[in-house]
């Protein structure tokens, strides 16, 4: 394992990255240049639709442990049979919805248990897209912070997830709220805060690390970098020295 990227503790690893092409083709490509002992990979709704299963194979055969990033939510009995069928493709974690409610999260906890000890599966709180007015919308009067821990406490202290999808921005708030155990998986790094794509509010590596991330999802500032190879180093090099948080 490598010291650099991998969770001593866990030996899990620390970097994840989205393979958000297109294609089967592309993505397979593209992680044929990358180091399965640097970095996991995460495989969301567009690739998964184009690709299916026998991509996650593929990418299992070349040594990489998988993020099946679906964010089921349905009812209980639909949500348990996606995930269980995910546990049986071996992934290394899965995600759903925690506003789903509680008897979905317990019934999709049972059936990963029941097929597999080593998926982890992670509830998403409240999307980083959503702001106060969107909850507000959906009749949700809380802020998003307090909604945040709402969740992320229903999924991990009374459904007994393994952990959380949130913005490094909440990391720091949660771990003080839930301690060390669960899992806090954070996408919207970049290596700069200034500028850049779509997501707004972005943290550096380090600085998501340090606020007690566990691992961290980053796509195009590796996928769509010119040396994407240089652009690992480059991460996994600041990754180094943040200890891990668990
Ligand atoms: O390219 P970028 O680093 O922004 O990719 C982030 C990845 O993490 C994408 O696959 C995106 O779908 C996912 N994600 C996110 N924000 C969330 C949850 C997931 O950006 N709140």
């Amino acid at each position: 394992m490598d010291p650099v990227t991998e969770n001593p503790n866990l030996q899990e690893p620390r970097l994840i990255v989205a393979l958000d092409f297109a294609s089967g083709d592309e993505a397979l490509a593209f992680a044929r240049g990358l180091d399965p002992h640097q970095c996991a990979l995460k495989v969301g709704f567009e690739l998964f639709v184009v690709a299916g299963p026998d991509l996650v194979d593929r990418l299992h055969a070349l040594g990489f442990r998988v993020f099946l990033d679906l964010k089921f939510h349905d009812i209980p009995n639909t949500v348990a049979a996606a995930c269980r069928a995910a546990a049986r493709m071996d992934v290394w974690l899965v995600n759903l919805h925690a506003s789903g409610g509680l008897a979905m999260m317990r019934a999709a906890r049972d059936a990963v248990r029941e097929v597999n000890e080593q998926t982890v599966l992670l509830a998403v709180t409240v999307l980083t897209s959503s702001d106060r007015a969107t909850l507000e919308e959906t009749g949700v009067q809380d802020t998003p912070d307090g909604q945040v821990m709402r969740l992320g406490r229903l999924a991990v202290e009374q459904a007994g997830l393994d952990g959380l999808v949130c913005s490094a921005r909440e990391a720091a708030m949660l771990r003080r709220e839930l301690g060390a155990a669960p899992r806090l998986v954070t996408p919207g790094i970049r290596l700069e805060t200034a500028g850049g794509d779509d997501q707004k509010r972005v943290m550096t590596p380090e600085r998501a690390l340090e606020a007690g991330a566990s691992a961290i999802v980053v796509g195009r500032p590796i996928t769509r970098a010119q040396d994407p190879a240089a652009a690992m180093r480059t991460i996994a090099g600041r990754m180094q020295g943040v200890s891990p948080t668990q």
